[in-house]
């Protein structure tokens, strides 16, 4: 990883391809990449907790790398987490093993709002540091900031951790609607800001994860989350913005209209129907099922030619998974999937 040995960054076949320009063949790079698939990522984070972890620029500066030199993925993404912008914050979070966020006082009325302060640059220095050392390491390769949706922020902060109905943070929309609007108004500042923050030092994209959207209706999604999604991608668009949610199959369109350049698409929904929905102009990023991997490879390698051949039906194609790289997963047939996608194939 050389800066001399790589086109420009602006030439990658990544940032091509989230453009929609011709590219010699898809890029690929793996939501969840950078984690507990790895031996090395497992032995870096023993006994440091992931926050900890989050805010060690040395520590994400690795993190971020291994999955690049172990795969020859076509892009980084930042080993960060969407909670961090809200713990630099002052929200008391942590992230529990095997569980995830857990929140200690849940968000519910608007005195609970109008705690949540605005995010400045200066609480996320770490985070500035760790893109910077980053892109210098990375020479021709992109590196892709995220955050997350207000929406799925909202819901960890609404329900308190994971929820699997999201019955709160509904009962909050429904019933509170000003103080909903409040909120995610207030997230949506933090989430721009973070985003902000990754792109001025020199993330070459962005990853706006609304995990959770795709529990609502379309007529929801419209009326409660859509406007504050728009509002953080609109000002982003010096850079491809990537916008993904799991289960979002019913109003991809919906999503498409919230602005970014490329619509990140789950295993549920056939990436050349999502392309037909998605309208023209719009990439779209993924979508094989992350348990696929667990399959003998001749049914991996049909099932990532399948998913190739629909994304040719779109404007551009990032090839992806439908969700994040579940733990168990076999690193070497990540690097077999990269390694297909590029036209080639690894013994
Ligand atoms: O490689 C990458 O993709 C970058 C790293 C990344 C993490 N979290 C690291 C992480 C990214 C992009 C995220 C985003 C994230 N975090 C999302 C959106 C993506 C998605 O999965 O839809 C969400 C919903 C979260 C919230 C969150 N944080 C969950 C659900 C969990 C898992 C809890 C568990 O242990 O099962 C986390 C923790 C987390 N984030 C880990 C990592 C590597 C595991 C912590 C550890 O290794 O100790």
């Amino acid at each position: 990883m050389t800066t001399s040995t790589h086109a420009p960054v602006d030439q990658s076949v990544f940032l091509r391809a989230c453009r929609g320009e011709p590219v010699p063949h898809p890029p690929v790079w793996f939501m969840r990449q950078a984690g507990r698939s790895l031996p090395e990522y497992r032995k870096i984070r023993a006994g440091i907790p992931m926050l900890e972890a989050c805010r060690r620029p040395d520590l994400v500066c690795e993190i971020t790398l291994q999955p690049v030199r172990r795969l020859g993925v076509d892009a980084a993404i930042f080993f960060s987490d969407i909670v961090v912008p809200l713990a630099a914050v002052g929200v008391d979070l942590d992230i529990v093993p095997g569980t995830g966020p857990v929140v200690g006082q849940p968000v519910r009325s608007a005195a609970d709002v109008d705690r949540l302060r605005p995010l400045t640059p200066a609480d996320v220095e770490y985070v500035s540091e760790a893109v910077r050392l980053l892109v210098a390491e990375l020479g021709g390769i992109p590196l892709i900031g995220f955050a997350g949706a207000p929406f799925t922020l909202a819901s960890y902060l609404v329900e308190g951790g994971p929820s699997r109905t999201y019955a709160r943070t509904k009962a909050l929309m429904y019933g509170q609607p000003d103080v909903w609007h409040a909120l995610c108004a207030r997230l949506a500042q933090i989430t721009r800001e973070f985003l902000e923050v990754q792109i001025a030092a020199g993330a070459s994209a962005v990853q706006l994860f609304d995990s959770w959207a795709g529990a609502l209706s379309e007529a929801d999604y419209r009326s409660y989350v859509l406007p504050h999604s728009a509002a953080v991608l609109a000002g982003l668009d010096r850079v491809p913005r990537i916008h993904f949610g799991v289960g979002t199959g019913h109003m991809l369109g919906a999503i498409a209209e919230a602005g970014a350049d490329v619509v990140g698409v789950d295993w549920r929904t056939p990436l050349d129907v999502a392309a037909a929905q998605i309208g023209p102009g719009r990439a779209v990023q993924g979508n094989l099922d992350p348990t696929v991997l667990f399959a003998p490879w001749e049914f991996v390698e049909a099932q990532v030619r399948r998913v190739l051949a629909e994304g040719a039906a779109a404007a551009g194609h990032v090839f992806n998974l439908g969700h994040g790289v579940l733990p168990d997963t076999d690193p070497d047939i990540l690097g077999r999937v990269v390694d297909l996608v590029h036209g080639g194939s690894r013994p």
